[in-house]
């Protein structure tokens, strides 16, 4: 008797759980909106276990159009490639569309006193994003350059070893060494040598961080079928670290007795961390963007609390260290395959840096046209870091004619434009750094070119990242030239992870330049 009670319990449970999430599926036919058909359960997920999301995007772009929607669980998300769409979404009514995405094991966004940037949003957000801006101001990057120059030069070292060895070896890995290294200095002092040690156990775990989640996909696959048990996915990841080591937890404790010490000192020290400590937020200042309305105590808040900043620094670590490696990777990678453009970056290196012994000038670095071209394309072939740029709608809102309820994702499908023909040309596959001269930037969209996002939560670190990356491509082909070795992967191979990253590395042999 129990038994069969119980058994139709579960059915009768099971058959309004299954009606309601049809129902909830039913949204994007509602809209009009073509899109993949979504399994009840899991939506279109299971889509990505065999592709990563980058390519999925593109895929379904040439059976749906440039705008469709498809299901994370029941979360309806709307892919677009539309230019006009997007600028509407990210940039004209970025009032109604201020969150991120929220993941299925992060922080609650308008409750936990340690949200970061990243993660904020409405006036949490924008109090975090004023106090931040100043730390990356080019007067502020300007003061970083002697301790980026002082880790530069250490890359050099270990590179002018590896030639000496006369060996092919991963440029990849030498990167992530550097931005390590660099990020942590520039950012608050912490200790780290990966440069120097290659065992260092900061890197070991940043990249076990970067590798994090794909340790743990039924959690985080649960998470996305099951959303509103949020708290209970959380709960269950907080306890996974008194069961098996977890390098994030490793990371915010460092993080969090850096913060304080400097808190109790007088600072020696001019970094990210120590302009944030002392950075102020003026709570009655307005900005274009100031109307989104989570209104609480934290927000308040002038300074930054203890948590805040750890969860800050942590952010910056990860975001600092593995996107500026990337980039710099593929900057290699287009190098060593393309000799012409290397010469010609080579003599306007050149022309702009006649010692290569000096740290190289910030004017001359940023009026150097061709290094700019070559980063632009660069991240136009790559854009690494294109699956956060979308956004989630805080209120009933319209764009182009199409009703967006509140809740729902737009995702930019950034790998479709920075493709399209029409935008940049024939074969766009090629490596041409002449699509970004000042004139053809000058007739494109605002939206075309999106390695960094669009509109005001744009990344912050972008100079930062810049200016560092800059140093080091001037630096390395002033010295050497690269050419690609017999285990290089042409075309490139890449594989989707916290980024979309060289899957095999970058794998290059170096010599002397003769005429320097
Ligand atoms: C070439 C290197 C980098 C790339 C390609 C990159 C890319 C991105 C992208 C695509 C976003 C999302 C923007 C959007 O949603 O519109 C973002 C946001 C962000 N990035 Fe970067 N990033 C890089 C370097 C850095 C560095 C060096 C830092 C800090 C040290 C940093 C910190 C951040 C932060 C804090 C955000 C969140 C901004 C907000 O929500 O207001 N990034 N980045």
């Amino acid at each position: 008797m129990i038994t069969e009670l119980l058994l139709t319990i579960v059915i009768i449970s099971f058959v309004i759980f299954y009606r309601q999430r049809r129902q909830q599926m039913a949204v994007f036919k509602e809209m009009g909106l073509p899109g993949p058909e979504p399994n009840f359960l899991f939506g279109n997920l299971l889509y990505f276990l065999w592709r990563p999301l980058y390519i999925s995007f593109q895929n379904w772009c040439k059976i749906y159009g440039k705008t469709y929607g498809y299901f994370e669980g029941p979360t309806p998300v709307i892919v677009s490639s539309d230019l006009d769409f997007l600028h509407e979404v990210f940039v004209k009514q970025f009032k109604n569309f201020h969150a991120r995405k929220v993941y299925p094991v992060q922080v609650d966004p308008d409750h936990d006193e340690n949200v970061h940037m990243f993660f904020a949003r409405g006036e949490r957000w924008r109090r975090l994003r004023s106090i931040v801006n100043p730390a990356f101001s080019t007067s502020k990057m300007k003061d970083m350059m002697p301790t980026i120059n002082k880790r530069v030069n250490e890359l050099m070292d270990i590179v002018e070893e590896k030639r000496m060895d006369n060996k092919h070896f991963d440029m990849y890995e030498l990167f992530q060494r550097l931005t390590l290294d660099t990020i942590a200095d520039c950012g608050f002092g912490l200790k780290s040598e990966s440069l120097t040690s290659k065992d260092d156990v900061c890197l070991q775990n940043c990249r076990n961080v970067i590798k994090d989640t794909t340790k743990r996909p039924i959690l985080f696959m649960l998470g996305f079928v099951f959303p509103s048990f949020h708290s209970l996915w959380i709960s269950i990841y907080n306890i996974l670290r008194y069961i098996s080591f977890n390098p994030v937890f490793w990371l915010e404790d460092n993080m969090a007795r850096i913060v304080k010490e400097r808190k109790s000192k007088k600072a020696s020290r001019v970094d990210l961390l120590q302009l944030m400590v002392t950075s102020e937020f003026d709570p009655t200042a307005k900005t274009s963007e100031d109307d989104a309305d989570i209104i609480d105590s934290v927000v308040k808040k002038r300074f930054l609390t203890n948590d805040e900043l750890t969860a800050m620094c942590l952010l910056f670590l990860l975001a600092g260290y593995e996107t500026t490696s990337t980039t710099l990777a593929y900057i290699m990678y287009e190098m060593a395959v393309n000799p012409e453009v290397q010469k010609k970056l080579q003599e306007e290196i050149d022309e702009n840096f006649p010692d290569e012994t000096e740290q190289p000038d910030f004017h001359a670095l940023t009026k150097m046209e061709y290094l700019e071209m070559v980063w632009c394309e660069t991240l136009r072939k790559f854009p690494l870091a294109s699956t956060v740029v979308a956004r989630q709608c805080m209120e009933p809102s319209k764009v182009q004619g199409i009703d967006i309820p509140s809740g729902m994702i737009v995702q930019a499908n950034v790998w479709d434009i920075h493709y399209d023909p029409k935008i940049w040309g024939e074969n766009p596959e090629q490596f041409k750094p002449e699509r970004f001269t000042t004139e053809a930037r000058k007739n494109r969209h605002q939206m075309a070119w999106l390695p960094f996002g669009g509109g005001p939560r744009t990344c912050v670190g972008l100079r930062l990242a810049q200016l560092e990356g800059k140093m080091a491509i001037v630096k390395l082909f002033k010295k050497y030239s690269f050419y690609p070795s017999k285990k290089l992967d042409i075309p490139m191979v890449c594989q989707e992870g916290a980024t979309i990253m060289p899957k095999n590395g970058v794998q290059v042999n170096v010599k002397l330049r003769e005429h320097r």
